[in-house]
């Protein structure tokens, strides 16, 4: 919640989630914010057990959630990542992995649906990837934005998504959820199946309360992972 850099907070008792049992705070810190987001997502566009769903950055940190969600819905999920990461991705759960950095997407998609495409396709990148995943589709598949990690996102051209099988485009953001009670029973679902596999993505940097603002400078320069701020810590 807004304002939570803090030694104590007061927060609405429907806001709250317990933590499994296996998980540190450090683990829920990490996962809270990007299952919330990925418990929203599997559930934004309906996929039947046995649909292939693509996943682009599934090493990270909302992608790990997702693939994991999907899977133990029974969803074929394709998680997209680079190099070493896809390991992360089977150990989420994903059916099959695509190293983007090595192979033609496109035709490993096309594989593994067996030349027919995806029924869905999460996409956190945006403008640079935004053709290549319409192509990645299915008939009436749907694909579902959530992040412009390459910069702005292009303008829907209607025309384009007749073309590509007269699919559908979606943006997800925040408001997919209903209030603090959905937002609390999403990030609840997504700690239980963190529980199980393992789904923390890496820690950037851990700093003390009063190395705040250095936690926030961490976080504009791109830290690839985590930022935490731990009150009550001594310098880290
Ligand atoms: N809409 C919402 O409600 C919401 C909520 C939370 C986060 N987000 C957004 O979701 C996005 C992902 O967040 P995150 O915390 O999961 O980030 P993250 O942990 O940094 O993971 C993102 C991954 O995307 C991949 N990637 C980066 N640039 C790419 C490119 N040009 N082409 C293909 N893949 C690329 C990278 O993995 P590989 O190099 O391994 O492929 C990267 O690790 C961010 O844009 C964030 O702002 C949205």
């Amino acid at each position: 919640m807004p304002g939570s850099c803090a030694t104590a907070v007061i927060a609405q008792a429907a806001m709250l989630v317990p933590l499994p049992d296996p998980l540190t705070f450090e683990d829920g810190a990490s996962l809270a914010h990007a299952g919330l987001t990925a418990a929203g997502l599997a559930r934004h566009w309906p996929l039947s057990e046995g649909s292939a769903a693509v996943v682009w950055g599934a090493a990270g940190a909302v992608g790990r959630l997702l693939v994991a969600t999907l899977a133990e819905r029974g969803v074929k999920v394709i998680g997209i990542a680079s190099g070493e990461r896809i390991e992360a991705v089977r150990a989420a759960g994903a059916a099959h992995t695509v190293d983007r950095s090595a192979e033609d997407v496109q035709a490993a998609v096309r594989a593994y649906t067996g030349g027919r495409g995806a029924a869905a396709v999460f996409d956190p990148v945006g403008a640079e990837t935004y053709k290549l995943s319409l192509s990645l589709l299915a008939r009436r598949g749907c694909l579902i934005n959530y992040g412009q990690l390459s910069g702005d996102l292009p303008s829907v051209d209607m025309k384009e998504l007749m073309t590509a099988g007269s699919v559908f485009v979606t943006k997800y953001g925040p408001g997919g959820a209903e209030g603090p009670g959905d937002m609390a029973g999403l990030i609840s679902d997504a700690l239980k199946l963190a529980a199980k596999r393992p789904l923390t993505s890496g820690v950037a940097g851990r700093f003390t309360l009063d190395q705040a603002a250095d936690a926030y400078r961490a976080l504009d320069s791109g830290a690839n992972g985590k930022v935490l701020v731990i009150p009550g810590g001594s310098a880290l």
